[in-house]
């Protein structure tokens, strides 16, 4: 089997699909890797250190593709890299392919295989490949030294001969594995944490981590594969009517509430940023899917008074070196998926494979772009 690695090519995007580690596994393996120059360098993998590993380092993507059986990416392939993907050869990455159908129907036309691993099937089996959990790691992680970077005050508590200082108050909406890792990351710091998820199995998971729970009078909210089921526009209502106290008494509010493939839910209104006393601090990490807070803009900072309002925008970008290295174990999981003694032969009907491949054979197997597509969706 032959992989390639391109350099990514999206602005602000500083990882790499494959770190030198894991080619080095994948070449002891058998596997032909080819890596277009300079893939690695802004996630500080020059490309010597490729080549140590026994990869071919070539001048150009569309020379790396040549011979490749699967592209890896982290980003969508653009336009004019799928054009440049051999036909009928395959593709991994994030794809989220309802936010591009002329993508979608190019892969189709051209035959590509293509697999997006935001449609992982969340089962025990699938979690070395999760990339989602991976990158929210990376995100939970950031989005609180983002707040404590940011913040005119110390996390923890300080008692000095000049005084006693108390600790931070940090609020996380969305308890999942963004939200667990901004807590813990808060909690390590010395920061007092609250948090709140619609998910009731989340309360446990909170205060093992040394948090306290927020207990809200709303029914549980728990849809399929452990993820939170869409709410009601009452539902969220009456949670911002009972959360608004809350948001005002935090130092940081960290937002991480999402909904699988539907816009993120609005938690924090505008009233409810302008009650947070002067210095505070909200990071919303759903700022690129529509925002958990009504005010933020993905990449800015909206300030109301004298509080900020941070929307972030890729942050796992902005550690590239381990968000790499972390996606890189992710993409060989899935590569020993599909080689089969040395050649690319997926398994259609192993689910992991039938869950995430979106074109196959001129095909559009992921219902709901292929309804899209064929509804006249552009
Ligand atoms: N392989 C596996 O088995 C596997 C892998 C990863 C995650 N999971 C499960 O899925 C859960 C969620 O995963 P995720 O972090 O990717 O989810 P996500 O990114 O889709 O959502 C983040 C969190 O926001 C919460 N949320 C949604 N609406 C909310 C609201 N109105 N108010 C407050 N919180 C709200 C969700 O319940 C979730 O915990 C995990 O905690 C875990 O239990 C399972």
């Amino acid at each position: 089997m032959h992989v390639a690695v391109p350099r990514e090519t999206a602005p602000d995007e500083r990882r790499v699909a494959l770190v030198p580690d894991i080619v080095g596994r994948l070449v002891a393996a058998g596997t032909g890797v080819a890596v277009e120059a300079g893939a690695g360098t802004s996630s500080l993998f020059p490309d010597a250190s490729y080549e140590e590993k026994g990869a071919e380092v070539l001048k150009s993507a569309a020379e790396a593709f040549e011979r490749a059986d699967i592209v890896c990416k982290v980003q969508p392939p653009t336009l004019s890299e799928a054009r440049a993907l051999r036909e009928g050869g395959a593709v991994v990455s994030f794809l989220q392919p309802g936010s591009d159908l002329e993508l979608v129907r190019l892969l189709r036309d051209r035959r590509i295989s293509a697999f997006s691993l935001d449609l992982l099937p969340r089962i025990s089996r699938a979690q070395a490949m999760d990339a989602l959990s991976s990158q929210a790691t990376v995100s939970g992680y950031r989005a609180v030294l983002i707040a404590a970077e940011r913040l005119p005050r110390f996390f923890p508590l300080f008692m000095t001969a000049a005084g006693t200082v108390p600790p931070a108050k940090v609020l996380v909406l969305g308890a999942g594995v963004a939200g667990l890792q901004a807590i813990a990351t808060a909690r390590r710091l010395g920061a007092v944490v609250r948090a709140y998820d619609v998910r009731p199995a989340a309360r446990e998971e909170v205060k093992s981590l040394g948090a306290t729970f927020v207990e809200l009078e709303l029914e549980a909210q728990e849809g399929q594969g452990g993820y939170a089921a869409e709410q009601s526009e009452e539902f969220l209502r009456r949670q911002r009517e009972l959360i608004g106290t809350e948001v005002a008494a935090a130092d940081a509010v960290i937002t991480t509430a999402a909904i699988p493939g539907r816009p993120a839910p609005v938690l924090v209104t505008a009233d409810m940023v302008a009650r947070m006393s002067a210095g505070s601090i909200v990071v919303d990490l759903a700022a690129e899917s529509g925002g958990n807070c009504e005010l933020s803009k993905p990449g800015e900072d909206v300030l109301v008074g004298e509080v900020v309002v941070h929307g972030v925008r890729n942050l796992p970008s902005s550690m590239p070196m381990h968000a790499s290295f972390l996606y890189s174990r992710n993409i060989f999981e899935f590569l020993g998926l599909v080689d089969h003694e040395g050649t690319f032969s997926p398994d259609f009907d192993d689910e992991i494979i039938a869950g995430t491949c979106v074109t196959h054979e001129g095909e559009i197997l992921h219902k709901p772009t292929r309804e899209r597509i064929d509804g006249g969706s552009s």
